[in-house]
């Protein structure tokens, strides 16, 4: 059964709107768990748009689920990651100008680096998962690096048009579920998947986790968190 971590930036999306103390992220989380996420995911982002310290902070200590911090490999972050301890860490590239992440972490160009962080992490019992495009070279790069995991972009699927195009962007997923699994690795799986697209994916044997978030939030604005969270479970399901 593949497991829901349910993205909660963008409750601190509105909250930034106005620059004050509601809606409480960690009110969020309770209600996902409740509902029964896997897990919550935040991106602490280096210029903090959404998901504060201080929020980082309260879900370490509220989360009783899974907690994923997805994070930039920037020095500053990795240091809040190695003080606060989630379960795990997602490492993400980060662009100042960007509305949402971009493309996937480069495995490559980054191995060195990755490597001295997943060492770090490992020292203080993080799991970590590399978010990267379903591409063989940054798969085997990041297995390489050590981490535990890698979470298969999945924007490329999400913004095909045509169902060729959809056809040939589950081909990609499922190649790179292949060469992870093979390599050893944990294979997750997110980024702008909604209810309308999550089915193909989720049928794709060996993806065992969702990072799902906008379309969640979006969502429970018109229909409330809870039953947000369950729509989401029950499409994952089948
Ligand atoms: N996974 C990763 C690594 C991400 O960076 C994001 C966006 O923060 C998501 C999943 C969730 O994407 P979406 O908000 O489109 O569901």
């Amino acid at each position: 059964m593949a497991l829901l971590n349910v993205n909660i930036d963008h409750v601190a999306t509105i909250r930034q709107a106005r620059k004050t103390d509601e809606p409480d992220p960690a009110w969020a989380a309770s209600i996902c768990e409740l509902a029964g996420a896997n897990g919550i995911t935040v991106h602490l982002r280096q210029d903090r748009r959404h998901i504060s310290d201080r929020d980082v902070e309260v879900l370490k200590q509220t989360v009783a689920s899974k907690f994923n911090l997805e994070m930039s490999i920037a020095e500053p972050i990795v240091k809040i990651a190695e003080r606060i301890r989630p379960d795990q860490v997602t490492l993400v590239p980060e662009k100042r100008a960007e509305l949402t992440t971009e493309g996937g972490l480069d495995c490559v160009k980054n191995k060195k680096r990755i490597a001295a962080i997943v060492k770090r992490m490992h020292k203080k019992g993080i799991l970590v998962s590399t978010f990267i495009t379903p591409n063989e070279e940054h798969i085997l790069a990041s297995a390489e690096t050590g981490c535990d995991a890698v979470e298969l972009h999945t924007g490329m699927y999400a913004n095909a048009k045509t169902d060729r195009a959809i056809e040939k962007t589950l081909n990609a997923l499922r190649d790179g579920r292949d060469i992870a699994l093979t390599s050893g690795l944990i294979v997750h799986a997110g980024h702008g998947l909604t209810y309308r697209n999550i089915a193909p994916v989720a049928k794709i044997e060996g993806l065992c986790e969702f990072n799902i978030g906008h379309s969640i939030v979006s969502r429970a604005v018109l229909v409330g968190m809870k039953q947000a969270t369950q729509e989401m479970i029950k499409l994952i399901n089948g």
